[in-house]
């Protein structure tokens, strides 16, 4: 009985790892789009699907893997360096979720709604603000890395330095784009 309810929570478990995955691309998706839109209505329904669906279903999934987590923990595992960095990475990625993402699109959000026509190259520029390409790739880095932890099962310190890289080449990633865009919008613009 025991070993059908770790099962079920396992299973849960990698449900909301897929959850956590499709609200990460449904992001990246939507923030792409942004990033492109010329248009008011445009920029507003990518706004949408990068922020109005990811909001519901990211901390969703995070729940579920928390909380499936701890169980599985409690009932088998108890005290492991690689569950304590998947905890930890499970705060990182909600402060750089929340402060490099959440409330700059707020403030987007905000800046978008009473646009009409063409976005002006103000609010051009805000919408490819670098630092929401860089929260989504070092976020995309960590889970990655969290996957690793989960299946390798390191102990703490080996653990600690396998998400310290997955984070870097997240914002390694997130640096080679949006240099290509700047350029492209200076030319646009000046
Ligand atoms: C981004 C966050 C996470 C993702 C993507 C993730 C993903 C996964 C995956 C894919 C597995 C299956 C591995 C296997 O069966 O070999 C797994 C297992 C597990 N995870 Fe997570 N996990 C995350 C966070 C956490 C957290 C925060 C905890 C602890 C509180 C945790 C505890 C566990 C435990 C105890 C197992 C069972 C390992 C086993 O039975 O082999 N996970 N996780």
């Amino acid at each position: 009985m025991a070993m059908l309810f770790y099962r079920f929570a396992l299973f849960l478990h990698i449900v909301g790892a897929f959850g956590l995955i499709a609200a990460v691309t449904l992001e990246a998706i939507g923030l792409r789009g942004l990033r492109h839109a010329t248009q008011g209505d445009e920029a507003r329904m990518w706004l949408g699907i990068s922020r109005r669906l990811v909001s519901r279903l990211a901390p969703a999934s995070l729940g579920v893997i928390l909380l499936t987590g701890l169980l599985m923990t409690a009932t088998a595992w108890g005290p492991q360096g690689w569950i304590a960095v998947a905890l930890g990475s499970l705060v990182v990625l909600a402060v750089v979720g929340a402060f490099g993402t959440g409330m700059r699109m707020a403030r987007l959000e905000t800046a978008i709604e009473p646009a009409q026509g063409m976005l002006t190259d103000e609010l051009r520029r805000r919408l490819r603000d670098p630092v929401l390409l860089t929260s989504l790739r070092v976020r995309l880095g960590i889970v990655v890395g969290v996957a690793f932890l989960m299946t390798v099962k390191p102990s703490l310190i080996p653990s600690l330095i396998v998400i310290a890289i997955a984070a870097a080449a997240g914002w390694l990633a997130g640096q080679v784009p949006q240099r290509r865009i700047q350029h492209e919008l200076g030319n646009e613009v000046g």
